[in-house]
């Protein structure tokens, strides 16, 4: 069965297209001052982007995937992240995704040094992550659905700070598998990432600590 794109990092196109927009952008559109303007790092098909749009915050949608970006009815920018350099900053920068997680000290050092750079002088960094707790309580099979899509994960395999999983999609006959492998960062290990990038955390914005603001030192 043909599967459509996939990027980079193994999220398959068609899925996200798919997906709802759930909490996350009225999670983002709380926290920040109205109309504010927003940079979303990591968009997608533009998920969460179009729904902010709707909420009246002008967005500069980024990804690396061009089979992503296709869907983004926003102002795109196709980089990677850690190579972004755009001349201009924003009230707001999203680090969604949970790329805050990624296994690479590196790739997490650039991902949040790129955040620093395009965020505005008393602006704010949102950034989604898995909570340290999270790595505990997930098992095999768990999972849900999300709009028309099912959603399972698979294959939980746990290795000191590293959880690698697959999560299985399913909608309308047809399934997709998605690999990933995410770290544990405890609040002493997020600090120093966030120090280290020049971004002191502020607070928490949503009850389960999913998401927290950071603002430039
Ligand atoms: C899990 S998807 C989520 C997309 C969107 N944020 C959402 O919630 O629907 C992660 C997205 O981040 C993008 N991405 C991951 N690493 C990236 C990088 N280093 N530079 C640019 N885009 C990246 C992927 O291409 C993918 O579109």
């Amino acid at each position: 069965m043909d599967q459509g794109a996939f990027t980079a990092d193994g999220c398959p196109v068609e899925v996200y297209r798919l997906l709802p927009p759930g909490d996350e952008p009225g999670i983002v559109h709380a926290a920040v001052p109205a109309g504010a303007s927003i940079l979303e790092l990591g968009s997608g098909t533009g998920r969460i982007t179009h729904a902010l749009l709707d909420l009246g915050h002008p967005v500069v949608a980024v990804d690396d995937s061009p089979e992503m970006l296709a869907h983004v009815r926003a102002v795109k920018v196709c980089s990677k992240i850690e190579e972004l350099r755009l001349d201009r900053v924003f009230d707001v920068v999203l680090l969604g995704s949970h790329l805050i997680n990624t296994v690479s000290a590196a790739d997490r050092a650039a991902f949040l040094a790129t955040a620093r750079a395009h965020v505005a002088p008393g602006g704010r960094v949102l950034v989604q992550r898995h909570p340290p707790e999270w790595f505990d309580s997930v098992r095999d099979a768990q999972g849900g659905r999300l709009g028309g899509v099912d959603v399972r994960l698979d294959r939980v395999v746990r290795d000191g700070d590293l959880l690698s999983a697959v999560v299985r999609y399913s909608a309308a006959g047809r399934s997709w598998s998605q690999p990933f492998t995410c770290r544990r960062l405890d609040s002493a290990a997020l600090k120093a990432a966030l120090t280290r990038a020049g971004l002191v955390f502020e607070r928490w914005c949503a009850e389960d600590r999913t998401w927290f603001s950071a603002t430039p030192e």
